[in-house]
């Protein structure tokens, strides 16, 4: 069997952030022990409400940032210091804002052309323009386009060029950052139609990362719901919203349409406030909206058990 694209292990990232004008630095949990594995070809989706570490997670995966403790291999290497150089072009990552993430003055074919420059001395300039010309077909846009500059393109087509961008140094895995949060609905289908598709031609692996669970049915095998950093439920998208296990997917779920297609969804309103990353309760950070807490789960962190089909929860559903 193949190497998983991606297996991380404990992976964390805290940070430290002032306080106030006579308060000291703080630590902020942005992401905490969290552990998965994405196999080829496959997509994990991350899912959890704003806040929950999901972007943080994106930048440890993409070797933006280092994490806090924990690690991850890349194809079964370990993304270590010394190894990261190499393994960077192995991940690309693809963010929400199909605006912000193209420089305005560089026309399309420079955009797709850079990293090879950059990354691939061996191949000459010639044979970047023909697969920079190819990668255009591929994702759906004309050869025209070439010599184009991106505010001459719509959001979608800009997100087909930043899917293309990323694509250029043939990676094994795609980070997508809410890849189609920022686009008209008739729109996100064509992109993730167009991700799906590319996902079949080239085998490559996705860790999708959405609020939005609609998006998610549509394209994930696997999914983690992470709530304040951590891990509460994760498992093949058919279990999870066939069953969710804990209280906080259970209530994320009844408040999507797609959960419950007959349209009888009993819609579970979260009461409280979520608690501020930086003053994490102990025990189970949900505990304090959970209509189910008891008193072990104030002192006592669940873990996420099962590896199939795992919840941190002491009395998941
Ligand atoms: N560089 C940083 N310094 C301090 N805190 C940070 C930093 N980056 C992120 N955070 C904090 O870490 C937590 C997780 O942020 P993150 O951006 O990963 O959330 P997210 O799930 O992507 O949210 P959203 O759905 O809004 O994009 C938040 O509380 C955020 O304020
Ligand atoms: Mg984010």
């Amino acid at each position: 069997m193949n190497a998983p694209v991606v297996k991380a292990e404990n992976l964390s990232r805290h940070y430290s952030v002032r306080g106030g004008l006579f308060s000291g630095s703080r630590i902020l949990r942005a992401v905490s022990d969290t552990s998965f594995e994405l196999q080829p070809g496959k997509t994990l989706a991350v899912v959890g409400e704003s806040g929950c570490g999901k972007s943080t997670l994106a930048r440890l995966i993409t070797m933006i940032e280092e994490p806090t403790s924990g690690s991850f291999t890349i194809g079964g290497v370990e993304a270590s210091p010394a190894n990261r150089k190499q393994l960077r072009t192995d991940v690309q990552i693809v963010f929400q804002n199909p605006y912000g993430s193209l420089n305005p003055r560089q026309r399309i074919g420079a955009v797709l052309t850079e990293p090879l420059k950059i990354n691939r001395p061996d191949i000459t300039a010639g044979e970047r323009t023909r697969r920079a010309r190819e990668m255009l077909a591929l994702v759906g846009l004309r050869p025209e386009h070439y010599d184009r500059y991106p505010h001459m393109f719509s959001g979608g087509q800009r997100q087909r060029i930043a899917v293309a961008r990323a694509l250029m140094l043939e990676p094994k895995l795609l980070v997508l950052d809410e890849p189609v949060s920022a686009l008209d609905l008739s729109i996100q289908s064509q992109i993730l139609n167009l991700l799906v598709d590319l996902q079949e031609r080239l085998g490559l692996a996705y860790l999708f990362i959405s609020h939005d669970l609609s998006v998610v049915k549509h394209m994930a095998d696997d999914i983690i719901v992470m709530y304040l950093g951590r891990p509460v439920e994760m498992g093949s998208k058919d279990a999870i919203f066939a069953h969710p296990r804990h209280p906080y997917t259970k209530a994320l779920l009844s408040a999507t349409p797609v959960a419950d297609p007959q349209g009888k969804r009993n819609r579970i309103k979260l009461e409280g406030e979520l608690p501020s990353p930086l003053d994490l309760p102990t025990g189970c950070a949900f505990a304090p909206r959970c209509w189910k807490a008891q008193e072990r789960c104030r002192a006592e962190r669940p873990e996420l058990g099962a590896v199939t089909h795992g919840a941190a929860c002491f009395f998941p559903e």
